[in-house]
């Protein structure tokens, strides 16, 4: 692959977000953290949708021309805003994406609790889903037009069919989609028609190469390729024969910027939450920093600590369990209503334990890198439990910044738990015992084993940076582009 050639990106939620007062919000999420250290590293163009009204706006302002942005870690990108009709929109972002697709890749919709699929979703399929894929399929063609065997990078589940509508109007083009959520395992792919899911892995499977967090979802991915496709696979190779084109499925973990989070802990206003923190501190804190998502399994997290409370009471007046929940998809009324459950299970657990001058669960719904690393500094022990989670970065940047030895308490389905685990105190998040319990090892640890534990969660999250993750994911599309049958070839 040509150094000199942009590399394209596709993703739905691009780098920034504009703000009803004109301000400019770096985007939120897993993938835009990753993907912001690229712009220092290479040359970019970044086609996202336009999400926001004032996105939109911008767009329009641009003539749908790709426009600089400035990234936070330095370096700068070309961002081009698609915009969508309103209601194709909804139907894609708010039906399909979220939830259909989100619901079947964290198990969260299974046969047992799927909603009925009527007119309504199929059409939000049709004519939602494959319209926006359709948009930004359009804008992809349209950056390419003069490149030759172009090289494009697609992210996650918004954008499954996209690759084969790029395949189609250029064949010669270099297509690689990292998929950043769970791959599930076959049947409960099953909830979905089959005409669907077939466009679905059809669309998928005219990429080069897909990526994915673990060797569990890559794994994941071959077994529902073979079973619910009828494809040979190869386990050993992690390739997928769609007749004489080999799909390559590979496994590429992604790292944190740990230069860029800790350069941010750096920053006077993140010091000025630090003073609160610090003020407001008991003997003993908690800490998650998460999505309000059904998948963060945040109900179950303050049931834990309930539980805690109840068997430990010599704990009581002394902890703080604070969650920096950030509310998300709210027009999805799944959501809505997971947001309205989780102030109503903290306003329980305050009211059984709490007392005159002592809140145990400070819940703050809110965005906020600052507050969030200055949280990461001081707290005792950090909470991971989601249900599923495709990577979650949270466990890697809380280790990072730590200053206090933190224990991290980790669920075991997440993609971060395959590299971290050995260091962590690892739950079955379902198992809300078996987390009470861990709250209360991690808190009475002997500071010898705090220490080692921490030491080794960060050795890990500083080994890699995502420089590191597009190389490699680049390094299997030169071998593949230069003829490579196989990943091992
Ligand atoms: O990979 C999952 C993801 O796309 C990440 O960027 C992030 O964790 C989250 O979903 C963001 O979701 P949304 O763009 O819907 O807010």
């Amino acid at each position: 692959m040509s150094e000199q050639r942009p590399l394209v990106l596709v993703s739905n939620r691009g780098p920034v977000t504009y703000q009803e007062d004109g301000s400019v919000k770096r985007g939120t999420g897993g993938l835009v953290t990753a993907l912001t250290g690229l712009a220092s590293h290479r040359d970019a163009i970044w086609i996202a949708s336009a999400m926001t009204e004032q996105d939109v706006e911008v767009a329009r302002e641009h003539g749908g021309k790709p426009f600089e942005v400035e990234a936070p870690e330095g370096g700068s990108f070309r961002v081009k805003f698609i915009e969508s009709d309103g209601e194709a929109y909804d139907r894609f972002y708010n039906i399909i994406a979220n939830p259909m697709l989100w619901f079947i890749q964290h198990y969260l919709w299974d046969q047992s609790n799927a909603p009925d699929i009527r007119r309504h979703e199929v059409d939000a399929f049709d004519l939602g889903y494959q319209a926006v894929n359709r948009d930004l399929a359009t804008a992809v063609i349209d950056e390419i037009g003069g490149q030759e065997e172009p090289v494009v990078m697609v992210h996650d589940y918004h954008f499954y069919t996209l690759p084969g509508m790029v395949r189609e109007a250029r064949p010669d083009v270099f297509l690689h989609h990292f998929v950043h959520i769970p791959w599930t395992q076959p049947d409960a792919w099953r909830v979905l028609p089959s005409r669907i899911r077939e466009e679905i892995y059809n669309g998928l499977l005219a990429n080069d190469i897909i990526g994915f967090h673990t060797k569990s979802y890559q794994r994941n991915f071959l077994q529902c390729c073979r079973d619910l496709m009828d494809l040979e696979v190869s386990f050993d190779d992690g390739v997928v024969f769609c007749g004489d084109r080999p799909v390559w499925v590979r496994s590429y973990p992604l790292p944190i910027d740990y230069d860029a989070t800790q350069n941010v802990g750096r920053r006077p206003r993140v010091r000025e939450f630090e003073e609160k923190v610090l003020a407001r501190r008991r003997e003993h804190s908690i800490l998650r920093v998460d999505r309000a998502d059904l998948s963060k399994n945040v109900l179950r997290g303050f049931t834990a600590f309930d539980i805690f409370l109840e068997q430990h009471p010599e704990f009581a007046e002394k902890i703080t369990f604070t969650a920096q929940l950030m509310p998300s998809r709210t027009d999805v009324p799944e959501y809505a209503e997971y947001l309205e459950k989780i102030e109503a299970l903290v306003a329980v657990v305050n009211h059984r334990h709490g007392t005159p001058d002592w809140m145990p669960i400070d819940l703050k719904l809110r965005d906020d890198l600052d507050e969030a690393v200055a949280s990461y500094k001081h707290y005792d022990v950090m909470m991971v439990n989601a249900m599923f989670d495709g990577m979650n970065l949270v466990a890697k940047e809380g280790p990072l910044v730590n200053e206090r030895h933190g224990v991290s308490i980790l669920s075991e389905n997440t993609g971060a738990h395959e590299e971290l685990g050995e260091f962590a105190i690892s739950v079955n998040p379902f198992d809300v015992q078996e987390l009470a319990d861990a709250i209360h090892a991690a808190l009475v640890m002997k500071p010898e084993e705090r220490e080692r534990r921490a030491k080794g969660l960060k050795e890990i999250v500083t080994s890699r940076d995502p420089g590191d993750w597009i190389d490699e994911q680049i390094a299997d599309i030169r071998a593949k582009n230069s003829g490579a049958r196989t990943p091992t070839s």
